[in-house]
């Protein structure tokens, strides 16, 4: 007869049976499911001049807005995506899908961003992951409403 203060061969199977089910169940759970590493990065600093992209009457308080900056240093067009939640403020994010690097947009019947290659959805809010496969979310750019124009800011290195 076992005591009971040792573990049995069987309960030491069966706790073992348990972890490898609860990491299958892990490696198996949807990508819809936000993790800490899908969750949306904070706006970084305002660095260098900045580029003014439109006047700030053209966007509307819980507007969204697809524009071009120029890289800094490739001089390559970047796509952004712009969202204004109130009349001071306004969030930008690289169109950059974090999945397989396809255009995020706009247009969707969803207040949301949306990548038309494989269905993710960001959060316009903050660039979050709504719904995967993207990994992670949407990378901010610095922004700000100067005057009477809308000024973002990419990265001194892009
Ligand atoms: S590239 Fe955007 S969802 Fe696949």
């Amino acid at each position: 007869m076992d005591s009971p203060s040792k573990p049995t061969r069987r309960t030491l199977l069966g706790a073992a049976g348990a972890t490898g089910l609860g990491a299958a169940l892990t490696a198996c759970s949807p990508s819809s499911s936000p993790g800490s590493s899908e969750q949306a990065s904070a706006a970084p600093s305002p660095d260098g001049d900045g580029q003014n992209v439109m006047p700030s009457d053209q966007l509307a308080e819980l507007g969204k807005a697809e524009v071009t900056v120029r890289g800094p240093a490739s001089g390559k067009d970047l796509g952004v995506l712009l969202y204004r939640p109130d009349a001071s403020t306004v969030l930008a994010y690289s169109n950059i899908c974090s999945h397989q690097g396809c255009a995020v947009g706009t247009e969707t019947p969803e207040a949301n961003f949306y990548c038309a290659c494989h269905g993710s959805r960001y959060d316009y809010k903050d660039g979050s992951v709504l719904a995967g496969p993207a990994p992670k979310g949407l990378t901010r750019y610095a922004a700000s409403i100067k005057g009477q124009d809308i000024v973002v800011y990419p990265p001194l290195d892009a």
